[in-house]
């Protein structure tokens, strides 16, 4: 058989067939523990039988008519996800890179409304937005942007977590109209800003004027703990983008605003073929509706919590362990080594977990992962690590 796929993916050699709830099965059978989520997209597990039912009942009833005309999934959608986001309106793409396109475009009108003829986003050092150009340009990582230069102009970087730099950019450029930022950046590794910071965040954006836009895209729909990660603050953003989970692998992608922000997009700005039509929004609307009516978010919270309790306790004194951080069902483990080859060995063993920035294991399991489930991922990726880090 002839492949013909570009290589675009370093992929690992297996091939899933079969999943139900934290598990996958592969071509030959074995059975393995799903501590990724496809990256954060199955947040129900795989195969939930709630989204089943409405993708083969919306399959059988109208997968797609355009956004030319009414669709009442997409509206129904849009009521449940900005109660849950606590926002005002929304836009659905269908990505992630999608969604941060519509709210970089709804900046710069913000922008041009306000007479600002050339507006910057500040973005953040070591963030991730996306893959197409002005998202890629927006990434805080020169890998996922060499060879593709010329990029998007109208980005001002400043490190993660640093209030200061944020106010150092407020004195000295004043083409600014947003801040984009990742609550806790997913690709970059796993990384907490200080306590102060998002609140700190807002601030600035109020008294400068600037929207404050947040990429939920990996710490939406129930991870971290909240509905949403900026919901563990007494704050609330103006832009804020939301893919991965929202669809449980059906493709859907959306940018909420608030506020001002809400009402800015007007026919002809922006659009999408397939931006909410109705299969996805159905999947969608059973995701909102699971995780609320769950609340599912608490499982991610105690779950998440056994986890990182559970890793701390089996690699105290681990030598070459640098720190276990997270929150929620979204946990780093930073090493003080490159360790990109424990996601093959971990396979082998039927683990599926991952590595970013080079040298922090990052774990995003599904939000229905059991507390059997969670200690065997403990037990598991805790031997392999103290092997590893022992240098066996
Ligand atoms: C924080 C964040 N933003 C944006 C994206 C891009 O999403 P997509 O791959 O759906 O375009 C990702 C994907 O990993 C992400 O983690």
């Amino acid at each position: 058989m002839k492949y013909s796929l570009m290589s675009t993916y370093k992929r690992l050699p297996v091939t899933f067939v079969r999943g139900e709830g934290a598990l996958l099965w592969d071509t030959g059978g074995k059975e393995y523990l799903d501590a990724l989520s496809g990256i954060a997209v199955c947040n129900l597990g795989h195969a939930h039988p709630a989204v089943t039912r409405a993708l083969c009942e919306q399959a059988g009833a109208l997968i797609h008519t355009s956004n030319l005309y009414g669709i009442s999934g997409q509206e129904a959608l849009g009521e449940a996800l900005t109660d849950l986001a606590g926002m005002d309106t929304v836009f659905f793409g269908n990505s992630g890179a999608e969604a941060n396109e519509a709210a970089i475009k709804l900046a710069r009108l913000y922008g041009s409304r306000k007479g600002i003829k050339s507006p910057s986003i500040v973005v953040m050092e070591n963030s991730f937005h996306g893959r197409t150009l002005a998202t890629l340009s927006a990434t805080g990582n020169r890998k996922v942007q060499a060879g593709f230069e010329p990029l998007v102009q109208g980005f001002v970087r400043a490190p993660f977590g640093d209030l200061d730099a944020l106010q150092a950019v407020a004195e000295h450029q004043p083409d600014v109209v947003a801040v984009m930022v990742e609550p806790i950046q997913g690709e970059g590794g796993i990384n907490i800003p200080p306590a102060d910071y998002l609140p700190g965040v807002r601030e600035l954006c109020d008294r400068m004027g600037w929207l404050m836009i947040l990429d939920e895209i990996q710490t939406g729909m129930g991870r971290t703990g909240r509905p949403f990660a900026y919901q563990h603050f007494d704050i609330r953003p103006d832009v804020m983008t939301v893919a991965k989970a929202l669809g449980n692998g059906v493709p859907i992608g959306a940018c909420l605003a608030h506020g001002d922000a809400a009402n800015l997009f007007a026919p002809g700005h922006h659009g999408s073929t397939f931006g909410g039509n109705p299969l996805a929004c159905a999947a969608a609307l059973t995701v909102c509706q699971t995780i609320k009516e769950g609340r599912l978010w608490d499982a991610a919270e105690s779950v998440g919590r056994r986890i990182q309790e559970g890793l701390r306790s089996a690699l105290a004194g681990a030598e070459g362990l640098v720190e276990i951080r997270g929150q929620g069902l979204m946990i780093g483990i930073q090493l003080d080594r490159p360790c990109a080859e424990l996601v093959p060995a971990a396979l082998q063993q039927g683990l599926l977990i991952n590595v970013t920035a080079d040298t922090v294991v990052r774990l995003l399991p599904p939000l229905i992962t059991t507390e059997k489930q969670a200690d065997l991922l403990v037990s598991t990726l805790s031997s392999l690590l103290r092997d590893f880090l022992a240098g066996n």
